[in-house]
């Protein structure tokens, strides 16, 4: 059997490669939905990422994409817990030599995938895997939000800001969040008490007037270290995921050793606390736009524009 995959080429070009068998550990998914995400074009187009993925990923060609859900169709060995026919959601991971998700399959170790409710939507599904467990890490694993605390989040209306927003709400926490002049009614939609335009000057300083923090979640990028640490309470921490440069990752070097740099890497417990938190209905994901697979440089293009205020998915 072939795996059909976008790989990289130029332009992206769709390849024709053996479809692998699930190892002892491993199963494979026929992929259904694929939450599109900047790390998928920062692996073709950056540095670090681009490096990283050609040094310890898989030999070439490089397949895009991390965020999938579909239905598994074969099972290694020693896979307990989830047979052919499941539905699951889960995440690739290149440091373990494995494909992308831009594909109509997936091979993946079990502790990468959760399986879904019965009821869940496949394509809010596929938007989850990485803005969804990133948002919970930094909400709850490094964040350690608890109820009746403050939570900024830089880039509120973004595919991670929207989650970490909610996901603080649903802690019991409250939310002052940042974006632009068009994305504050979103925003305060999704529970932020207080949403600072950040085109109407410093929002770091309009945010002063609301702390302290627990966690101030940086998810843009550029925005100081030491300006984010200077809003928390006491044992509060800043959280990074878009550190760009060599200094802003040293932040985590800085005494008192607040600042925390998180990679949202998919395992079955965060993607089980993500997948509870929508199925209860704490957490809802916008889908900006569905679309075919063959139409993932069109996503890559509009993801990498920066102004999605929600999810792409691929369809396959
Ligand atoms: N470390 C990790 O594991 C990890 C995981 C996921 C994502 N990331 C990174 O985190 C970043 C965000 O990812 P995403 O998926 O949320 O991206 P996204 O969906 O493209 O959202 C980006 C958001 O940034 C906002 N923004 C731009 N400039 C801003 C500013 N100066 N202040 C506040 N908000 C601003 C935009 O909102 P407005 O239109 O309202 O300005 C936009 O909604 C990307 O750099 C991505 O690579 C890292």
């Amino acid at each position: 059997m072939a795996q059909t995959s976008w790989a990289q080429g130029e332009p992206l070009v769709l390849v024709e490669l053996p479809t692998p068998e699930p190892r002892r550990d491993e199963l494979r998914v026929r992929v259904q939905a694929i939450g599109v995400n900047p790390v998928d074009w920062k692996m073709r187009t950056r540095g670090p990422l681009r490096l990283a993925a050609r040094l310890i990923g898989p030999p070439p060609p490089v397949v895009f994409g991390v965020d999938f859900a579909g239905v598994v169709e074969a099972v290694g060995a020693d896979v307990t817990g989830i047979g052919v026919g499941d539905r699951v959601v889960g995440g690739t991971d290149f440091s373990r030599k494995q494909r992308g998700s831009y594909a109509d399959t997936v091979v993946v170790r079990a502790d990468q995938v959760a399986l879904l409710p019965a009821d869940f939507d496949i394509v809010v599904a596929g938007a989850l895997p990485v803005a969804g467990v990133t948002a919970f890490m930094c909400v709850s694993e490094v964040g350690r939000l608890q109820a009746g605390q403050r939570a900024l989040v830089l880039g509120a209306s973004g595919g991670v800001g929207q989650l970490a927003v909610q996901l603080a709400r649903a802690r019991g926490g409250s939310v002052v969040g940042v974006c632009s002049t068009g994305n504050v009614a979103l925003v305060r939609s999704l529970g932020a008490e207080v949403v600072i335009d950040y085109t109407q000057g410093d929002p770091l300083a309009q945010a002063r007037a609301h702390g302290p923090f627990q966690v101030v979640i940086d998810c843009v990028g550029g925005y100081g270290g030491a300006a984010c640490r200077a809003l928390l309470g006491r044992g509060g921490r800043h959280v990074m995921i878009a550190s760009e440069t060599v200094g802003e990752t040293l932040h985590v070097l800085v005494p008192p050793f607040s600042s925390k740099s998180v990679l949202g890497r998919p395992t079955t417990a965060r993607l089980q606390a993500v997948v509870a938190a929508v199925a209860s209905g704490a957490v809802t994901v916008r889908i900006a736009e569905t679309m075919p697979l063959a139409q993932a440089e069109r996503a890559l293009e509009l993801s990498r524009g920066g102004r999605m205020t929600g999810k792409l998915v691929l369809l396959t």
